[in-house]
């Protein structure tokens, strides 16, 4: 089993990976200081796939079970749902020592982190990441949010997890595209922190695509030691945190003006990455060839590289300008000057955002 330590002082976890370790959740949460009433909170689609072997696990360990389903989709990732949630905790007779499972995506990871910051004040949570996106992000870092009517994520808090369960063998019924949208993410950790974890990315694509478990659980590894490393760093993203919002200005851009339905996150990120290169390398930071690498390995692993004609890019640059990550009115940006290698927040004007987009 691979193991990853997140160091935030009294807030630190582990994070561990293997392959058919599903079923041996409930031996593990015994060396952990939680009460006996354990829900899960995930959807019918991954719980209908997963759920059994976790509650079984639970159960044969004597925890009290409970498993809530929330529907499958991010628009259900709202305060509506989180409220749902906490009713159901409260009619259960959750407490302070109660935990939280996330079995699932990131929806339902961070819906069920944002129920466990307010419960009672805050208790404990799990996640168990079933996507690879999940895997490699969102479970790991501690935001947790839900949408509003006026913007996603929007409502959120920091709150870490107590554990964080990946079996990667979750990842044999996601489907290809859900799959290559997590890989978008593992693609970054190279561009934005190492240049050698960049290269086995080139290098080993067939196997890769393949679901090689061996490969999986070496890239997950990295994935989450890069974003532990950075989290540990930066908790509440003041600064260097936001090194892992490279392709996100773009990618949220695109995102929004297609209404979420074009685009699954990885995809828009993937496009967001290739064009926030492409700003680097008209500034004169990146150069060309790294420019290419960049846009190629995207492209090989069948991931969106190209704005489509048929968008309207005076309302992309609107949705850029609307932007979170900006500040007093200037756009704020994440590029890079080399694999490996990035500018955070650096200042853009524009007329130069304009000319990328434009071309
Ligand atoms: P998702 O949770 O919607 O899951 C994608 C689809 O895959 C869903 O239909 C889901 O039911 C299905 N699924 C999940 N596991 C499966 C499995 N093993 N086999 C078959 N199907 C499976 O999407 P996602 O890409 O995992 O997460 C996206 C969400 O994560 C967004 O809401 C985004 O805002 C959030 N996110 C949060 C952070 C963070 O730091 N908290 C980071 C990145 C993304
Ligand atoms: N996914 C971005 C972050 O965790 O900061």
């Amino acid at each position: 089993m691979e193991k990853i330590r997140v160091e935030l002082g009294e807030r630190s976890y582990e994070i561990l990976i293997d392959s058919g370790i599903l079923s041996s959740i409930g031996e593990r949460l015994l060396r952990y200081s939680v009460g006996k009433k354990i829900a899960i909170v995930s959807n019918p689609k991954v719980a209908e796939l997963y759920a059994d072997r976790v509650v079984n696990s639970l159960k044969k360990e004597d925890f009290d079970v409970s498993l809530i389903l929330i529907p499958d989709g991010e628009a259900y990732k709202d305060y509506f749902w989180a409220y749902h949630i906490l009713t159901k905790l409260l009619e259960i007779g959750f407490d302070r020592k109660s935990c939280l499972i996330a079995l699932g995506g990131g929806v339902v990871g961070d819906i069920t982190g944002f129920v466990a910051s307010l419960y009672m004040r805050g208790i404990a949570y799990i996640q168990i990441p079933t996507t690879l996106l999940a895997q490699v992000d969102s479970s790991v870092g501690g935001k947790t949010a839900v949408n509003h009517s006026l913007g996603k994520n929007m409502i959120g808090t920091f709150w870490q997890p107590s554990l964080v369960w990946i079996d990667v063998d979750t990842l044999n019924s996601l489907p290809e595209r859900e799959f290559l949208s997590g890989i978008a993410e593992v693609i970054k950790y190279g561009i934005i922190w190492d240049k050698d974890f960049y290269e086995l990315l080139e290098k080993n694509k067939n196997k890769i695509l393949n679901r090689d478990k061996h490969c999986l659980i070496k890239i997950i590894k990295r994935s989450c030691e890069i974003k532990s490393e950075i989290v540990s760093r930066d908790e509440r993203e003041s600064s260097l945190r936001a090194i892992l919002n490279y392709g996100h200005s773009i990618g949220h851009a695109l995102e929004t003006v297609t209404d979420y339905c074009s685009y699954l996150h990885g995809e828009a990120i993937s496009i967001g990455m290739v064009y926030e290169a492409r700003l680097s390398e008209m500034l004169g930071f990146l150069n060309k060839e790294e420019f290419e690498r960049i846009r190629k390995i995207f492209k090989e692993y069948g991931l969106p590289v190209d704005i489509p004609s048929v968008l309207d890019r005076s309302e992309l640059i609107r949705a850029v300008l609307l932007d979170k990550k900006n500040l007093e009115g200037k756009i704020r940006i994440v590029i890079p000057e080399g694999i490996g290698k990035m500018k955070i927040n650096f200042e853009v004007k524009v007329e130069d955002l304009m000319r990328v987009i434009n071309e």
